[in-house]
């Protein structure tokens, strides 16, 4: 058995500790916000937050999250409002979306590692969630709104 803390929940979990955290999340409890894209760690739409680090939960498995705080999406604040959420919404981010919560989360991050970040760090520190709308102009201004 494999406990774990999901947005705060606690958590037990039964299955093969060797599931990826990412069909945990998705199919086991229906957190359906955390993204499936490419499956072998290169989009980054699957980030999340193990402890305070942003991890890609399709590399991650259940038993790597282990005793740990989870964070995805939909915990990142109760009403949506976490300073990276706001400035995305003020700077209309998103083309397709589909990417966004990876890269939402990505952002989180980073901020909370370095809140004052130079335009290359962001774009370093960004780097490992790609978008293939090509958003990344309103990515960075986004990013940078939110450490003000
Ligand atoms: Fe995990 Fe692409 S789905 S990095």
């Amino acid at each position: 058995m494999i406990e774990l803390k999901v947005n705060g929940v606690r958590r037990a979990y039964y299955g093969d500790p060797n599931m990826p955290l990412l069909w945990y999340l998705r199919d086991e409890i229906g957190l359906a916000g955390t993204k499936y894209g490419c499956g072998v760690g290169l989009c980054g739409a699957c980030i999340v937050h193990v402890g305070d680090s942003a991890r890609q939960s399709c590399l991650t498995t259940v038993a790597d999250a282990a005793g740990q705080e989870v964070t995805t999406i939909e915990g990142l604040h109760p009403d949506g409002n976490h300073p990276v959420q706001r400035a995305w919404r003020q700077h209309d981010v998103p083309q397709c979306g589909f990417c966004q919560t990876g890269q939402i989360m990505q952002a989180a991050a980073l901020l909370a590692e370095n809140p004052n970040p130079s335009d290359e760090e962001i774009v370093e520190g960004m780097s490992g969630a790609v978008c293939r709308c090509g958003t990344y102009q309103r990515i960075l201004a986004a990013v940078k709104t939110a450490a003000e």
